[in-house]
């Protein structure tokens, strides 16, 4: 399966919930963006693309079972919608159980145990930072906490602090 077929699917699968759609084509992009600025293999860079676009793949069903996006519950409901998602294509064994372990875990910020997977966390925050209206002294914090690439950094402190970083 390429990355485009997996773009398309979770678009056509999202039934026009633009904004959960515009959220992982944004949080793919960065993705993109740095993993090839952080010159990733060519296997850990479709890992991380893969990721991206399915890491709310629970969103609505989280919503419909639970009325709410609890990260928890989006992490454990996530893991067999990406199995089923997957299901009769080609991907690589190895892939799909690397993007299975991220989504099951892209709101755990403790443990980050690879480069696909903190790239995931750095996309998603700099989208999430604007979506969520995140204050300064958030992102400052998880600037210095969190973020590890040089790229993500350099993202981070110019759309939200200014070009500092
Ligand atoms: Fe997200």
């Amino acid at each position: 399966m390429t990355i485009a077929e997996a773009v398309e699917k979770m678009v056509l699968g999202w039934d026009g919930n633009i904004q959960d759609i515009n959220h992982f084509l944004k949080v793919h992009s960065f993705s993109r963006l740095i993993g090839e600025r952080e010159g990733l293999t060519l296997q850990d860079l479709r890992t991380l693309e893969f990721a991206s676009v399915l890491h709310d793949i629970a969103i609505p069903l989280c919503r419909k079972k639970y009325g709410n996006t609890d990260g928890k519950k989006q992490e454990e409901e996530g893991i067999p919608l990406v199995r089923r998602f997957f299901e009769g294509t080609d991907i690589e064994p190895e892939v799909l159980e690397r993007v299975v372990y991220l989504v099951g875990n892209h709101h755990t910020l403790t443990d980050i145990d690879g480069i696909d997977y903190q790239i995931l966390i750095e996309a998603d925050y700099l989208v999430n930072a604007y979506e969520g209206n995140y204050s300064e002294a958030n992102i400052r914090n998880m600037l210095e906490k969190t973020f590890k690439t040089e790229t993500g950094k350099q993202l981070l402190g110019s759309m939200y602090l200014n070009g500092r970083q």
